[in-house]
């Protein structure tokens, strides 16, 4: 099939929902991607965070081929081997003494909510616990939990009436969470660093006020490190990096390497709340996903790995910030952690950046909200391909 015809069927049977560039992605080999005509990209979007190890990894592939021949599905009415070994090791590795498995981050986030709600049913039977207090500017996903707990009205439009019962505050404003809540909410529910919302991260203080803040009101802290853990930010979790522990967090994205999956942690607290036939999902905890996602995370968990990446990043932030002392009056900020970093655009739309220096230079990027461009490469990402996107990004500038 030409480029063309792939695109014109695209057109014709699938739900409009996604405005995507005309070219097709055929194939990708390490950070490259290629398309059906045969030109060669660099990948600094790992596919929003999901292709950490790059493409045609042999290791998945030999994960998935073996247990693909062994077992590919059986209903969750069974025992099967790979996902409580995966489990151990998500436990052992973090604050979480039990696992949910299911498909996707939106799914993991819905789970949360419905664990955080079950446990406060059971734990305040007397009087009403039923609600959430999330931050603006968030973003859990597009079912209607994940959506009604998301901070950004524009994925509300159309949508509503939301689910009852959430109320927003602002991210590293103690006090706008102190007004939020009250004796009937169930969890605080944050990402420790919001990615869709514009690369923001949360200040330690604040973590730790909603820690105590959390403590001291009976109520559950919830963190999404769906696009934010797993190494991303040069620490297996991100959390680790505040010195604070969740009661429940979520997981997707990158732990299964490209493979679907999606994982809810929580202590034993909330784990004692949820009972037999309380949740399911058909494809949760797949033999595939689960069997590859132990290899995935041998390697993210490795602790040579995550220094790596903790130098990359450093390496990716500093050579932004060369761009931006270049171009201050287009750049105005750099800010992220790890391999996850976003440069503030002045006066120019960061979609307009994004496919400028696609089309001049087979660099793709993407956006984080209007003015901001984010850079989220495969955490096996070298300093030459580094220096290779920093420089589409200065030469765009140059001319912008
Ligand atoms: C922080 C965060 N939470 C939840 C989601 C939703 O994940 P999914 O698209 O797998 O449903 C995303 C996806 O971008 C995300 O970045």
């Amino acid at each position: 099939m030409t480029t063309q015809e792939v695109i014109d069927l695209e057109q014709k049977y699938i739900l409009q929902t996604y405005g995507r560039p005309t070219f097709v992605f055929e194939k990708g080999d390490g950070v490259n991607l290629y398309d059906t005509d045969g030109n060669k990209y660099l990948d600094f979007v790992s596919g929003l965070s999901v292709n950490a190890l790059g493409y045609g990894n042999k290791m998945i592939s030999d994960a998935a081929a073996s247990q693909t021949e062994k077992l590919i599905h059986v209903s969750n009415l069974y025992h099967t081997i790979p996902a409580p070994q995966l489990a151990q090791l998500l436990c052992e590795s973090s604050f979480a003494d039990r696992v949910f498995f299911c498909n996707s981050g939106t799914e993991s986030w819905e789970a949360a909510m419905k664990f955080a709600r079950k446990w406060a049913f059971k734990n305040f039977s007397d009087s009403p616990k039923y609600k959430f207090v999330a931050m603006n500017q968030s973003f859990h996903g597009r079912t209607f939990g994940s959506i009604s707990a998301t901070g950004q009205p524009k994925y509300h439009q159309g949508f509503e009436p939301m689910l009852p019962g959430i109320s927003f505050a602002d991210l590293n404003d103690l006090e706008s969470v102190e007004k939020a809540v009250d004796s009937e909410t169930a969890a605080v529910m944050v990402e420790p660093l919001q990615a869709e919302g514009g690369i923001h991260a949360a200040d330690p203080d604040f973590l730790k006020g909603l820690r105590a803040l959390c403590d001291e009101m009976g109520m559950l802290l919830v963190f999404d490190e769906i696009q934010c853990g797993l190494c991303r930010t040069g620490t297996l979790w991100c959390y680790e990096q505040y010195g604070v522990t969740p009661d429940i967090m979520t997981l997707a994205k990158p732990l299964a390497g490209g493979f679907p999956i999606g994982a809810t942690l929580m202590t034993q607290k909330v784990a004692d709340a949820v009972d037999p036939g309380d949740h399911a999902a058909t494809f949760g905890a797949h033999p595939v996903s689960c069997a590859i996602a132990i290899e995935v995370f041998k390697t993210l968990s490795d602790p040579s790995f995550i220094s790596d990446v903790q130098e990359k990043g450093e390496y990716l932030t500093s050579k932004l910030e060369q761009v931006k002392a270049d171009h201050g009056d287009k750049v105005t900020e750099i800010r992220g952690r790890g391999l996850i970093v976003g440069a503030v655009l002045k006066d120019i739309a960061a979609a307009d950046a994004m496919n400028a220096i696609r089309d001049a230079s087979g660099v793709v990027v993407c956006v984080a909200g209007p003015d901001v461009v984010r850079f989220l490469p495969p955490l096996v990402v070298e300093k030459s391909h580094i220096d290779e996107a920093v420089g589409a990004f200065a030469s765009f500038l140059e001319k912008a």
